[in-house]
């Protein structure tokens, strides 16, 4: 089916666009009532994410509500361990929970390579949704990128410092390599499938990027990301995001992997990723999304600077990271409003 706006894939393949397109990350759900009212009716997060209709649904609000150029699938990054052999419980006002983790070479034999069927209702809910939409938008599939998905793996559940994933790259390289190389594989047959069943475009998250020095990263990140990256252009044409939180030492290597666009936070000048990254590569970002408590005038004015930082070309707006719960609709209405109505 032909997309009616395809602002969002021409700005990632660097083709010209009449406005800069913008998207939120974690834009389904969270801030919006009517997200919260379908999940009481469903029980739980999980349950959710399970329910391809209830899932479709959701992936769809925030294109109705905030107008935003692109939907994103409802799932979690979480649901490629579960794949692998370790469930996650999504604990209320907690976050996420594993009643088993990795820590053993016999561990990490037991988990299977994930295939795309294992996610079926994944691949349900983006086939229902790419219906429901009907070329309305483009639809974005996603995952968590290795490193991040490992340190959930060892740790069992979020932690501040990752220091329990550090000691274990410490401690057994090779082991570590050998489950980074596992979820590799998962993940681009997931990824993969996702493209069939629909998706437009894809997003790689590494959110934990951060806790890593500059040589861990390359090591242990980036050789992973870049990997799925050329399995996934080798056999399908698709625009690839790589979104990795606090990465700012590894802007420049970033800029050398085979994908489209590079995802920047708010603590990551500009110009200077710019000059870093390169003129081949699409940016998105990065606003800081606390901006969206701020008066109107100041969202206003803030996003329009970030605009012009960015310019006409290469560029996805979005926050520097997931919108936080506690914001008003209307904020991020506004912030989207501005991103649509601006003309260079
Ligand atoms: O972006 C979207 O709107 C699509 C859906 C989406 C979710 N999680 C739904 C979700 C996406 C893209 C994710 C990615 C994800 N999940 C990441 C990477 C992005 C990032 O924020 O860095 C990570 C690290 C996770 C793991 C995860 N899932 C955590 C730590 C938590 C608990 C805290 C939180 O974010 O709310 C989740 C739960 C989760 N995933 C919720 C949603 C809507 C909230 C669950 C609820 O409804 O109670």
């Amino acid at each position: 089916m032909k997309l009616q706006n395809d602002l969002i894939l021409r700005a990632a393949r660097g083709e010209e666009v009449e406005r800069t397109p913008v998207w939120l990350m974690r834009q389904a759900g969270r801030v919006l009532p009517e997200y919260r009212k379908v999940r009481e009716k469903m029980g739980g997060f999980k349950e959710l994410v399970e329910s391809p209709e209830f899932a479709c649904e959701v992936t769809i609000q925030p294109v109705d509500i905030l107008g935003v150029d692109a939907a994103i699938i409802f799932s979690d990054i979480l649901v490629i361990p579960e794949a692998m052999g370790l469930p996650y419980q999504m604990m209320e006002a907690k976050g996420p929970w594993f009643e088993k983790t990795v820590q053993t070479a016999a561990d990490i034999d037991a988990l299977r390579v994930a295939s795309g069927e294992d996610l079926h209702y994944v691949l349900e809910a983006i086939r229902l949704t790419k219906e429901a939409l009907s070329g309305r938008v483009p639809l974005i599939g996603f995952a968590g990128a290795p490193w991040t998905i490992f340190a959930y793996m060892i740790e069992g559940g979020g932690s501040k410092t990752f220091s329990k994933a550090k000691k274990f790259l410490y401690t057994h390289p090779d082991l570590a390599h050998k489950l980074l190389d596992k979820i590799t594989q998962s993940t681009l047959n997931y990824l993969l499938a996702q493209v069939k069943a629909g998706a437009d475009m894809l997003q790689i998250f590494d959110s934990w990027a951060g806790v890593l020095s500059p040589e861990q990263y390359k090591e242990f990140s980036l050789r992973y990301i870049s990997r799925i990256c050329d399995g996934i252009k080798a056999a399908v044409e698709v625009p690839i995001t790589v979104f990795a939180k606090d990465a700012f030492f590894a802007r420049k290597e970033l800029g050398l992997i085979h994908c489209d666009t590079i995802g920047l936070d708010w603590t990551m000048d500009i110009a200077e990723s710019r000059a870093l990254i390169g003129n081949m590569k699409t940016l998105q970002g990065n606003m800081d999304p606390c901006l969206l408590y701020a008066p109107d005038q100041v969202i206003v004015d803030e996003t329009v600077k970030m605009l012009k930082a960015f310019g006409k070309h290469r560029h996805i707006a979005n926050l520097g990271h997931g919108i936080y719960p506690d914001t008003e609709k209307e904020k991020v209405k506004l912030f989207v409003n501005t991103i649509k109505e601006f003309r260079f």
